[in-house]
């Protein structure tokens, strides 16, 4: 008798996340892990935020209950959040949010959201992206249309090639579009790149969906929501789906959420039911500790604050470890320009597959290294062993 599961083809490991694996096993001293997307500090560590702590206390103190709060989570936590994303004042009357299981959990309901409206849609996605995007969007049966994004040879944007290439789309189509610090080039589109790309979508009729997973730790958080209110306050239609997984440092608690937008209160209110229905479906209700964590620092002007300033130390130390590895060598330069956690260099897979068995170093398979993974000590080190592995077009 043939079993069930026999018809299962063996499945590699995810590329990103068996990094975790493969660097806690090396033994090696001076190894440097610079894979998987978290906020590090100058020690290597990746503390829990004092804002955090600080509300998991109230949060352990106060709370009374456990019982269901529903497929929309906490809604508070996605109130408390809007003016963040979307600006203080801003008109949200068109726009209605659930919390999800982290920036992931927002996507595939974004996705699923997408294909329940039009099966079989396409969504245009810029390359290279985050490696998890096409598996979540398959899983959902959204069709996806590659467009040029970034070159990590010239370091640049393929602005031109991506405005062709999205000039193809047709009404209705979603657009991914990332809200700020690019994940994985760091590189971002500068005011007029980012008008004629929202002239288009609107011109076209696109819906984008943007996800906006690292607000606050590219140029601050209004800034690094500049092309999500551009987009909203444009189109008719559009989808954001965030995490708090990184500005607040909540990476495992799973904490995220959903905004629709519709062309009127009433498509986003049937929109938001099919959402819940869909939630229901997957995850049925969010989990809550994260989410409450974040709510109760908003709504506290004293751990707002803390948080604000935790954020801006992150920011900052970013930044600072951008600089020094852009003059630690020309061909680092491109990362001053870009912003956030993430660059791409032009490592073939060799490249790295020696960069990690000879020097300890780990990183994406594409080349992409974690920034915040660097110390004033390892640029050098990084540096001097990469830059003669590059691939570059003089
Ligand atoms: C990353 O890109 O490293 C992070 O977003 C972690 C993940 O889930 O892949």
């Amino acid at each position: 008798m043939t079993g069930l599961f026999s018809g299962l083809e063996p499945q590699p490991a995810d590329g990103l996340l068996r990094l975790i694996v493969l660097f806690r096993d090396d033994p090696r001293p001076g190894k440097i892990d610079l894979g998987v997307g978290i906020f590090r500090d100058d020690d290597g560590a990746t503390p829990v935020l004092g804002s955090v702590k600080a509300a998991e206390r109230i949060l352990i103190e106060t709370q009374q209950s456990k019982s269901y709060l529903g497929p929309d989570g906490d809604v508070g936590f996605v109130e408390r959040l809007e003016p963040i994303v979307f600006g203080a004042g801003a008109d949200t009357s068109r726009l209605s949010g659930v919390q999800t299981p982290g920036g992931t959990g927002a996507l595939r309901l974004a996705a699923e959201l997408i294909a329940r409206a039009r099966p079989g849609a396409r969504i245009w996605t810029g390359m290279p992206t985050w490696p998890n995007h096409a598996p979540i969007f398959e899983a959902s049966g959204l069709e996806i249309a590659p467009h040029p994004f970034f070159d990590p040879e010239t370091q640049r944007i393929e602005f031109a090639a991506m405005m062709n290439a999205l000039e193809s789309a047709e009404a209705g189509d979603a657009v991914l579009v990332h809200g700020s610090s690019h994940n994985p080039t760091g590189a971002e589109l500068d005011e007029g790149q980012a008008e004629a790309l929202t002239e288009l979508i609107v011109r076209r009729g696109l819906v984008p969906l943007i996800d906006l997973a690292y607000q606050g730790l590219g140029h601050g958080l209004d800034e690094d929501a500049q092309l999500t209110r551009r987009l909203i306050a444009a189109c008719d239609e559009a989808l954001v789906a965030y995490s708090c997984d990184k500005n607040f440092g909540l990476y495992r608690e799973r904490v995220g959420a959903l905004w629709v937008q519709g062309p009127d209160a009433q498509a986003t209110d049937v929109a938001r039911q099919n959402m819940l229905v869909i939630a229901r479906g997957i995850w049925s209700m969010p989990p809550d500790h994260g989410a409450a964590v974040v709510r109760i620092i908003l709504e506290r002007e004293d751990l707002t604050r803390m948080w604000r300033a935790e954020l801006d130390e992150m920011r900052a130390r970013i930044a600072r470890i951008r600089e020094k590895l852009a003059a630690s060598h020309p061909l680092f330069a491109g990362a001053a320009r870009q912003t956030g956690m993430f660059a791409l260099l032009p490592l073939p897979p060799e490249a790295v597959a020696e960069l990690r068995e000879m020097h300890g170093i780990y990183m994406a398979g594409n080349g992409r290294i974690n920034v915040a993974g660097l110390t004033d000590e390892t640029v050098e080190v990084f540096a001097a062993a990469a830059a003669p592995l590059m691939k570059v077009i003089a």
